[in-house]
């Protein structure tokens, strides 16, 4: 299976650190924030990874990882333009991913101690749709929040709500098999003048094709300064 790390993005959310900065680059304990996605695809076995990034970083992230070969894995490059959204981001894969049925995306910013493997594998088990992993968190209203249907399916997804339905967050974490590029051409940019992921996790939910499981180690996305500080101090002694 193929893999896509999105590492595009503005960062405004940790300005003035993000100004010269492309986040992904920042350091998280001894390695750069990128460091840990390519480290978790090549303990689950995936090795040919595209990465989409913003033009003005792009070649700090070649000058740093080359052709992936320290990490294990052979790494491909897309630029994305504009920070139009992540599925707008993620668009850009649909020539790297080619005839192949199924592949997973990392948001690069989502940081985890556990190993992808398992739920990899049993998404290679599903015959269609796509499959998102759920984390509980105190602050839902922060992410992606999974509303449940009486059968236990996800029904929607609800980006950000000010009243969170559930304590339980989408993490950037997803599985998708191919028809993920017709939902997100289906797609019109959010308020926010971004095409959503989350509005293309709900085209696969209308149609109960959205599958999930729960992460159950540690889990964070590092995309504000707390958060940050807590995944330098959580990942300190996890590298060499
Ligand atoms: O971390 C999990 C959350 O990530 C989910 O719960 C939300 O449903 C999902 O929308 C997303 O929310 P964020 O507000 O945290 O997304 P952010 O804009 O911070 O972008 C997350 C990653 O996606 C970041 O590592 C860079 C990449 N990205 C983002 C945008 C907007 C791109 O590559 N290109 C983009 O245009």
């Amino acid at each position: 299976m193929k893999a896509v790390i999105l590492a595009g993005g503005t960062g405004t959310r940790l300005l003035p650190l993000t100004r010269l900065l492309n986040k992904h680059l920042l350091p998280v304990g001894k390695l750069p924030m990128i460091c840990y996605s390519l480290q978790s695809l090549n303990e689950a076995g995936i090795s040919d990874i595209l990465l989409v990034t913003g033009r003005q970083a792009a070649g700090s992230f070649i000058q740093f990882l080359g052709s992936g070969y320290e990490y294990g894995v052979s790494l491909t490059y897309r630029i994305q333009e504009e920070a139009g959204g992540i599925a707008q981001a993620l668009e850009l894969a649909k020539p790297f991913v080619g005839n192949d049925q199924k592949f997973v995306v990392l948001l690069g910013d989502n940081l985890f101690e556990e190993s992808l493997k398992p739920h990899i594998d049993a998404f290679e088990q599903q015959p269609e749709g796509a499959m998102v992993l759920l984390k509980q968190v105190p602050d839902p209203e922060r992410y992606g929040v999974p509303v449940f249907d009486a059968n236990g399916y996800i029904e929607r997804i609800d980006e950000k709500p000010a009243h969170p339905q559930t304590n339980y967050c989408v993490t950037g974490i997803y599985m998708y098999d191919t028809s993920v590029f017709t939902y997100i051409t289906e797609q019109a940019p959010s308020n926010r003048g971004e095409l959503e992921i989350t509005d293309v996790n709900n085209a696969y939910a209308g149609k109960r094709k959205l599958a999930f499981s729960h992460l159950q180690g540690w889990w964070t996305d590092a995309g504000t300064f707390d958060s940050l500080l807590e995944a330098a101090v959580k990942l300190m002694g996890a590298a060499p």
